[in-house]
């Protein structure tokens, strides 16, 4: 994707995993509405005038969710039973020209057992984007647990990340040979350079991702923590504007001015530990907001994230939290619910992880 000024942040409501009143199945109708990209799926150029919804015409290819081999019973989890509880989660098409849902399940601190269990759980209540890292060390439970839930790989948005001590243009091309292996996939949608390091190397990793997308093994490449001044160094070695920036932000730490360069470079700003870490549940503000509102404090949240344009992906193990969390993508914030969110900014005393400029390559 060549620089050419901001770009906007497109994003167009669409139909979760969960039966329909229309006869359709509800994987593929989420298929065709939400998760094809703007280009193909082979990685072929880009629609220079992408689109942000593909009409929802058949033949529908994928596997119903009544026919996914999950370790628990999808009836129990359908979303929409009867139509009531339909979920709906909007995509936000990045400058690639590809569609990312801007609800996903992050895996931080799962183990790859937690995260086979937990990924395959989400993935038959109809999340459709999976965040995992090298860093994490379980990428292979994330694989396993996409391979348990039967639904299609070309369904899933899935995003992996380049660890630290991998920005070696020899490591970055071995390691990412490994999470595909890894995660049972030949491309991922989205791998990301983890951390900006104080040595600077990840111009050169950044090369190397360029090489990976024209192989055709990564869709978009993207940054993760990046300053505005580590945009700008990218921006200077590289006309590969990145497809995102995922920083920590959550309401005690709004992150702004990483959100401003994010935004005016043209990338999507994804959100890390948008519940802080669990830190804003008990807030005083927000539960009795959550409580006025009819929803939990955690879907409050979520849904304040989502009003703002941000990608999340809160991450749980507990399947009712995991449920919960994919509810918010029904709620909807009035101006005064967002403005009395807002007020919660505790600017660089509200961050809860290490500030950027200051990660070693070693961690
Ligand atoms: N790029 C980066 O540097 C970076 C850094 C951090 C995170 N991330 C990504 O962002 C994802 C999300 O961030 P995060 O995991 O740090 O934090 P988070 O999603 O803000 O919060 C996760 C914590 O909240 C709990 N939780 C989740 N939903 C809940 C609910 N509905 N009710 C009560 N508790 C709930 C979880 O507990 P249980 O699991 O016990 O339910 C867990 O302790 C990560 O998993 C990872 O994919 C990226």
């Amino acid at each position: 994707m060549h620089r050419a000024g901001p770009y906007p942040v497109r994003r167009v409501r669409v139909g979760a995993c969960g039966p329909h009143t229309d006869g359709t199945t509800p994987s593929a109708r989420y298929h065709a509405t939400a998760l094809a990209p703007t280009h193909s799926a082979q990685g072929a150029t880009p629609d220079a005038t992408p689109k942000t919804r593909v009409p929802p015409t058949p033949p529908l290819v994928s596997a119903p969710c009544e026919t996914i081999r999950s370790p628990r019973p999808p009836q129990r989890d359908r979303a929409g039973e009867n139509g009531k509880n339909r979920r709906m989660v909007t995509a936000v098409t990045l400058n690639t020209g590809y569609s990312i849902p801007q609800l996903g399940l992050g895996t931080y601190k799962m183990s790859p057992e937690e995260a086979r269990r937990s990924v395959a759980y989400a993935l038959s209540l109809g999340y459709r984007h999976i965040d995992t890292a090298q860093m994490y060390h379980n990428e292979e439970g994330v694989g396993a647990g996409i391979k348990d839930s039967g639904v299609p790989r070309k369904d899933i948005f899935l995003t992996t990340k380049l660890d630290n001590p991998n920005h070696a243009p020899e490591r970055v091309r071995e390691t990412f040979a490994e999470s595909l292996e890894k995660l049972g996939t030949d491309y991922v949608d989205l791998f990301l350079i983890h951390w900006p390091l104080l040595t600077g190397d990840f111009v050169d990793s950044w090369k190397v991702m360029e090489e990976l997308v024209a192989r055709g093994q990564i869709r978009s490449i993207g940054v993760s923590n990046f300053e505005p001044h580590h945009l700008a160094e990218l921006a200077a070695a590289s006309s590969t504007v990145p497809a995102v920036n995922q920083i920590e932000i959550h309401p005690y730490f709004h992150n702004s001015a990483a959100v401003e360069a994010t935004e005016a470079a043209g990338a999507v700003v994804e959100a890390w530990s948008p519940l802080a870490r669990g830190l804003v549940l008990d807030d005083a503000v927000l539960t009795p907001l959550a409580a006025a509102h009819g929803v939990t404090v955690s879907q409050l949240v979520l849904a304040w994230h989502m009003a703002k344009g941000y990608v999340v992906f809160p991450k749980s193990t507990h399947e009712e939290r995991i449920k919960e969390n994919f509810a918010a993508a029904n709620v909807t914030l009035n101006a005064e619910e967002i403005t009395a969110i807002d007020a919660l900014d505790k600017g660089e005393a509200g961050r809860t992880g290490m500030h950027p400029d200051t990660m070693q390559r070693r961690h």
